[in-house]
């Protein structure tokens, strides 16, 4: 048996269904790797020996690749000079000024350590600043597994009473949302662009943006944007800049240390008083080391092309794709901004061809997502985009291979198991 197998056996036994949540394989291609061991810029190396080009980034964290040295050099330095610790670091202050300063509407930062600590962070300050109850959330959005934003067993319809859905980028909705709320509205909130799980992505309507935006100005409510997953990807600001809306609160995590553990909740003046009311604290939630981490990477951020080099190596990626997809005959969907890719295929309504097509790239050493997003790291190079359009060469011909014989897709039945 492989290293590989003999893990997922003894990781079965010793978790309640084997690895969990977003790094669990079981929704994944049978053949999709779960344990690694090792990985450096954008190459993960599996407990098997066999080397990866990821496009995931650990579902967004790395922005400037696995094991950079400055970053861990900082975050090692702070972890041996103080972690946490019975006090603060100076170093908290200093990252709360520099995101404040680079986040146009942001007045102040409360950092956590999930993504989800964030947003549900957000959602209690947008209810303690209006004394009201009612969310609005898009249709199908994730913003986090806490009570108030998930349907899982084990939460209760009482927990999600406040919330209510509209569709995104659908005006109409939203107006029909509000009325909906009457006078116990406390939030919108909303993603950057709309980046749900298997479908295709959709970019933001200005109009629906300045519409949020009216929409609380008048009834008081709180504009949250959920800029977890997409920040700094799409703008050096808070990613809705880019359609010319200022949120009151926005949340972030995932890459703004690179990989270390930090989130953070940012708000403007109108929501600090509110910010000061509200109870909240963790016992990690002061940590230094990821905080010197995103100190670097925030200098990166600012200080260098990143997000245009992002945006040309996802533009050569799409193009190249866009290509080899029409040579072979494949009807390939590439939605999202460049540095985010979706890939979904035509007529594919179980995901077979996608999960087939993503299962020949991982044998080619290139790990893809079927049905979420990707991601475009700043370690990518031109080089590694032709390494990986010489897989999709390979991929798109086997698949063009297997023709409609393709096994309908049982895999994705686990969500809903
Ligand atoms: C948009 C968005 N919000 C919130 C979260 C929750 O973040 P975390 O997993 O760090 O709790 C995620 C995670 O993927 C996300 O994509």
């Amino acid at each position: 048996m492989s290293d590989e197998e003999t893990l997922k056996r003894r990781a079965q036994a010793v978790f309640p269904r084997g690895i969990y949540g977003h790094l669990s394989t079981r929704l994944m291609p049978e053949n999709y790797p779960q344990f690694f061991t090792s990985a450096k810029g954008v190459r993960m190396t599996g407990v098997d020996g066999k080397v990866y080009i990821d496009y995931m980034c650990a579902f967004g964290l790395n922005l400037f690749g696995y094991g950079d040295e400055e970053i861990n050099g900082a975050f090692v330095k702070q972890m041996l000079a103080t972690d946490t610790l019975t006090g603060v670091s100076p170093v908290m202050v200093e990252l709360a000024e520099r995101l404040t300063g680079i986040v146009t509407h942001a007045d102040w930062a409360i950092f956590v350590k999930n993504g989800t600590d964030a947003t549900t962070l957000g959602a209690m300050i947008a209810r303690a600043h209006t004394k009201r109850e009612k969310i609005i959330v898009a249709e199908g959005a994730y913003h986090g597994f806490a009570a108030w934003s998930s349907a899982s067993p084990g939460t209760t319809e009482a927990e999600r009473a406040g919330r209510i859905a509209c569709t995104y980028n659908d005006v109409d909705s939203l107006d029909r949302a509000v009325a909906r709320a009457g006078d116990d509205l406390a939030a919108i909130f909303a993603t950057p662009f709309k980046h749900d799980i298997l479908i295709d992505q959709i970019e933001p309507d200005a109009a629906y943006a300045r519409r949020a935006r009216e929409l609380c100005d008048k009834t008081g409510a709180l504009l949250v944007v959920d800029d977890v997953r997409a920040g700094f990807k799409l703008a050096r600001d808070c990613s809705w800049a880019t359609v010319g809306v200022e949120p009151d609160l926005s949340a972030w995590g995932k890459c703004i240390a690179n990989g270390h553990p930090l989130s953070a909740l940012l708000g403007n003046e109108k929501a600090r008083r509110a910010a000061s009311r509200v109870s909240y604290t963790g016992s990690f939630w002061f940590q230094s080391g990821p905080m010197a981490a995103a100190l670097v990477t925030l200098d990166r951020i600012m200080n260098t092309g990143y997000l245009e080099n992002i945006q040309t190596l996802g533009r050569a990626l799409r193009d190249g794709m866009a290509t080899l997809a029409d040579r072979h005959g494949v009807g390939l969907r590439q939605t999202g901004p460049v540095t985010m890719p979706m890939f979904l295929f035509d007529d594919d309504p179980d995901h077979r061809k996608g999960y087939r097509w993503c299962s020949e790239m991982v044998e080619r050493g290139v790990y893809m997502h079927p049905f979420h997003n990707m991601f475009i790291s700043n370690a990518l190079t031109m080089d590694d985009v032709g390494q990986t359009l010489e897989a999709a060469d390979g991929a798109f011909r086997a698949l063009v291979a297997a023709g409609p014989e393709l096994a309908p897709n049982t895999r994705l039945a686990a969500l809903s198991a």
